[in-house]
């Protein structure tokens, strides 16, 4: 079977906007990557089980590169802190190949809304879009411009196309999304990422026209990772069914990265909650569903869970396994 991950080497490592450090990483004998489309991330393989996504911002059309940002969450305590203080040029980097959950389709014309480090796909996205002559016009949005990442290349090279919206230059008041879609035409589609109250906002308020708002869930789930939410998690115990066997999973585990430690090789594609590819039969307990995809009757059901993400409110949790 073709292996999934690959290991990188660190090419070239530079600070971009305060907290935000860009990796370029590169095959050691400077063989081609696999290709990669707009919107696209790698996981990337830390110590002890821990998987974060990063956004691949490069363009397309580089086959000798995959540049990623990383963003140094204030409450990290483990993910991106550890890359930040622990990763120089000439490391090599444990990643998977190139997936993509946020594919940017053919349309006519494209607003992007980004918030933050969720910049780095609508970068490849808008690449995309040069290539191909295509309309677009980027809505970005952060803090303050000191922790705008690519804020000179985007001035300086589109400087017509991107609308700039810094907090602390509007008395903290957040960018007018109601704006945005009233002028938003009937052909364009709008592609979103940033943080979890940003996307959540746009789809209430787009909820219309759902068909042509597109999120990148899973920086939702990586606010969350980043934030270490799951590290303020209890630990639980999984009972396979068909194996006779339980599984603890740790505090900063999923029960997917426990089952696959403990030699388990099951069927996932996202890891973020959003595919359904993981989707697993509970057989007793009570799953507490972090995924972004059942439907709420689905959830009360509480029959069956993605366990890429969700964890147990209960001590033990029996799958059908
Ligand atoms: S792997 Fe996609 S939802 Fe779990």
């Amino acid at each position: 079977m073709e292996s999934t991950r690959t290991s990188l080497r660190i090419h070239k490592r530079c600070a971009e906007a305060k907290d935000i450090v860009v990796l370029e990483l590169r095959n050691h004998n400077q063989q081609a990557l696999a290709p990669f489309t707009a919107g696209s991330h790698l996981e990337v393989y830390l110590k002890k089980g821990l998987i974060r996504h990063y956004s691949l911002l490069n363009s397309p059309t580089e086959t000798d590169r995959y540049v990623i940002a990383i963003h140094l969450s204030g409450e990290s305590k483990g993910g991106s802190s550890f890359i930040h203080e622990n990763f120089a040029v000439g490391d090599q980097l444990e990643v998977s190949l190139p997936r993509n959950n946020f594919i940017l389709g053919e349309h006519q014309e494209y607003i992007f809304i980004a918030g933050g480090i969720g910049i780095t796909p609508i970068l490849s996205m808008i690449d995309w879009c040069n290539i191909h002559q295509k309309k677009w016009k980027l809505f970005y949005t952060v803090r303050n411009k000191q922790r705008a990442g690519f804020y000179e290349y985007l001035s300086e090279t589109y400087n017509e196309n991107t609308h700039f919206h810094f907090n602390d230059e509007h008395q903290l008041q957040h960018l007018d999304l109601d704006a945005i879609l009233e002028n938003t035409s009937s052909t364009a589609h709008i592609y979103c990422c940033g943080p979890n109250s940003l996307m959540q906002n746009l789809k209430e308020k787009s909820a219309a026209m759902s068909d042509r708002v597109h999120f990148e869930w899973f920086s939702a789930a990586q606010v969350a990772v980043d934030s270490d939410v799951i590290g303020d998690q209890q630990p639980f115990t999984v009972k396979l069914k068909n194996m006779d066997q339980e599984i603890e999973v740790l505090a900063d585990q999923t029960i997917l990265e426990a089952l696959e430690n403990a030699g388990y090789e099951l069927p996932f594609s996202c890891r973020a909650g959003i595919c359904r590819t993981c989707e697993t039969k509970v057989c007793a307990g009570t799953p507490d569903h972090l995924d972004m995809i059942l439907s709420d009757e689905e959830r009360a059901a509480n029959q069956s869970m993605l366990i890429c993400v969700s964890r147990s409110k209960s001590p033990v949790l029996e799958l059908e396994i």
